[in-house]
């Protein structure tokens, strides 16, 4: 696969029993397994082992050790040195902390066994070190906050040998057929002959400003990958499989098939701002894209970041080890005396021109059975989030 470009520390990570010399045999493995202690994951950890396994956090081979939580916190590089933003590790209660050495057992919230891990090292949570880091703010109203202050509080690092990429291939969230892993997405860009690749994280359905940002990219770039993130996210959110079915219907009407393809990153959020764009951006370079967009308040929440805050970290980061360009885009939106989509770099700023509705509007407009502004939301997409709307328990 010449031309795309290299994973993120050079070599595409995968610890999936049976795949690849080197590995385990899976009956082995399971069979071994059954004698272990077992941890139960949260949703975030299983999402995080998930992309250690398929590569999605290319170098890392397993959950991170304290050297290189650390240096991530303190310079948002590994300890090697490599760009890296997020602490991914596995936390557990003080009381059921094996001890160094141990192999364990880790299985999903649903119970299904995901993997062997060799415990390598056992340390101390630094939360205190980790929430101002990360998140900027040690609100525990923040989503991300909330959910480190309630982690365990040691650490488990070490190497994984993983059974299966997809906890339950048969739940009605699982994606299987858009569950590309960074090799198969490496795989179809090849065989597509694209060498610059753009890729499009997001957490919603796609509205209008969505759509408008990805068409500006694709006219650079070979090609799209629309990747919605499908793991964790929070209470209020839109579900995966509203959004999943909503981004489906926008993509096979308004975009190209020849130059988009859409599949899932199975992904939790953390809301962290700035740090979340740097790591959804390593990410999408393990999946083999060349350029990332980072919009207006990319992997916000509330009012913790600022508008731009999440552009503004790439001047930080060392672009040559990063390598994945980001595409920033300003607050874009229909305007209403252009006619069209604009940002404020490409028409000027008139008060009230822009059609701008609030998440909270949006939701009302739908639980009444109403379609947004055509310039908001295309109809298509609207009618798929009013049949979820509609079908909510009322809460007012
Ligand atoms: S996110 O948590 O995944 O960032 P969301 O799904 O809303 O949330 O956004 C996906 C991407 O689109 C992000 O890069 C975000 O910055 C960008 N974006 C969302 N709305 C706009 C907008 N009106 N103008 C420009 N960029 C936007």
């Amino acid at each position: 696969m010449q031309g795309l470009i290299a994973p993120h520390g050079g070599t595409l990570v995968n610890t999936l029993a049976g795949s690849a010399p080197g590995l385990p045999q899976p009956d082995a493995l399971r069979r071994e397994a059954a004698g272990l202690a077992r941890v139960t994951l949260s949703a975030k950890q299983s999402c995080d082992l998930e992309l250690i396994t398929i590569g999605g956090y290319s170098p890392l081979t397993g959950f991170m050790g304290r050297a290189d939580f650390e240096s991530v916190c303190r310079r948002a590089r590994l300890a090697d040195g490599r760009t890296w933003s997020i602490p991914i590790l596995l936390a557990v209660p003080r009381d059921s902390a094996p001890g160094v050495g141990a192999r364990v057992a880790l299985h999903a919230p649903n119970g299904t066994l995901q993997a062997v891990m060799t415990v390598n090292e056992v340390f101390p949570h630094d939360k205190a070190l980790e929430i101002p880091s990360v998140f900027r703010t040690e609100d525990p109203a923040h989503p991300g906050v909330a959910q480190v202050q309630a982690e365990g509080e040691v650490c488990l690092a070490g190497p994984v040998q993983s059974l299966t990429v997809c906890v339950d291939p048969g739940g009605p969230e699982a994606f299987v057929s858009q569950r590309l892993t960074p090799a198969q997405t490496r795989a179809e860009f090849d065989r597509r002959g694209w060498k610059t690749v753009v890729a499009f994280q997001t957490r919603n359905p796609i509205h209008r400003a969505h759509e408008y940002v990805c068409k500006c990219a694709q006219e650079i770039c070979d090609g799209l990958l629309i990747h919605p993130l499908v793991g964790e996210t929070k209470k209020g959110d839109i579900p995966a499989d509203v959004r999943m079915e909503a981004i489906g219907v926008l993509a096979a009407k308004y975009f190209n098939p020849q130059t988009t393809m859409v599949s899932v990153l199975p992904a939790a959020m953390r809301y962290a701002g700035p740090k979340e764009a740097v790591h959804h951006a390593i990410m999408r370079k393990n999946y083999g894209c060349t350029h990332f967009i980072v919009g207006r308040d990319h992997a916000g929440v509330g009012t913790y970041y600022g508008t731009y805050d999440a552009q503004k970290i790439f001047d930080t980061i060392d672009a040559a080890d990063l390598a994945i360009a980001p595409l920033k885009f300003e607050h874009t939106g229909y305007s209403k005396s252009y006619g069209g989509m604009v940002s404020g770099k490409s028409y000027p700023k008139i008060e009230g021109d822009l059609i701008n509705l609030s998440g909270t509007a949006v939701r009302d407009m739908l639980a009444r059975g109403e379609r947004p502004p055509v310039e908001f939301t295309h109809p298509e997409v609207a009618d798929v989030l009013i049949r979820w709307a509609r079908s909510l328990p009322e809460t007012r």
